[in-house]
């Protein structure tokens, strides 16, 4: 399950622009600031494969890497972003649904979900496009290690009312779900090796 090796292949801007899909492909989805790039770094141990930002809406393309010269993990903009322009948001949903439509080696859609924040509409309504759309999918709660105190809730606690919203969507088949913290480093053993069990070696 180990990585090795990883190189950025290209910046697409539209989904007919990626590279030819001729190899395994794990889409990394989320709302902006969710820590999609961060991730990524976090998988491959290197600080700035992927570009992060504290502000929201740094990543604007489709970004493939290539992972031990064999697989694909692609970096995708975030969904919604509150500043971005009607035009973009508009955008950002033909473009990134084109992607998933079509894309014949996409083995999963990671969903990155943050656990520091109380279930979100927009992440609901996204996983149950991808659900209706038969994507299949992997939940990865981010951000893990920011314990709230006083009102705020738990991760732990904003996961499982997240499962509670989305269960009665999926009912025997709900997707697999791993906790993450790009920080700590937390899940990520366990991610890279569901990644490894989906791909089939
Ligand atoms: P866009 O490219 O704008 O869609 O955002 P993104 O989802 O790629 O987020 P990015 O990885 O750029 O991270 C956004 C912010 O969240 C940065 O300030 C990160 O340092 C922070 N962040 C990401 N992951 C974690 C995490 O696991 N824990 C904590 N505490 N902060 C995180
Ligand atoms: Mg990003």
């Amino acid at each position: 399950a180990k990585i090795k090796q990883v190189e950025f292949v290209k910046s697409s801007g539209r989904a007919k622009d990626c590279p030819k899909d001729d190899r395994p492909e794990f889409a990394i989805l989320g709302r902006s600031n969710v820590g999609k790039s961060s991730l990524i770094n976090s998988l491959v141990r290197k600080k700035e494969v992927a570009l992060t930002s504290k502000k929201p809406g740094k990543t604007q393309l489709i970004n493939h890497f290539l992972v031990n010269k064999s697989w694909y993990m692609v970096d995708l903009p975030g969904y919604g972003f509150a500043k971005a322009s009607e035009a973009a948001r508009m955008d950002w949903s033909s473009f990134t649904k084109g992607y998933f439509l079509n894309r014949n080696t996409l083995v999963a859609v990671l969903l990155l979900v943050d656990a520091s924040v109380p279930p979100q509409k927009i992440d609901l309504d996204c996983a149950n496009w991808l659900g209706r759309n038969n994507i299949p999918l992997t939940f990865v709660f981010t951000k893990c290690d920011k314990m709230k105190g006083g009102k705020g809730k738990r991760p732990d606690e904003n996961v499982r009312d997240f499962q509670e919203l989305i269960r009665e969507n999926y009912e025997q088949h709900f997707p697999p779900w791993i906790m993450t913290s790009s920080v700590s480093g937390f899940g990520r053993d366990e991610l890279l090796l569901h990644m490894s069990q989906l791909r089939n070696y």
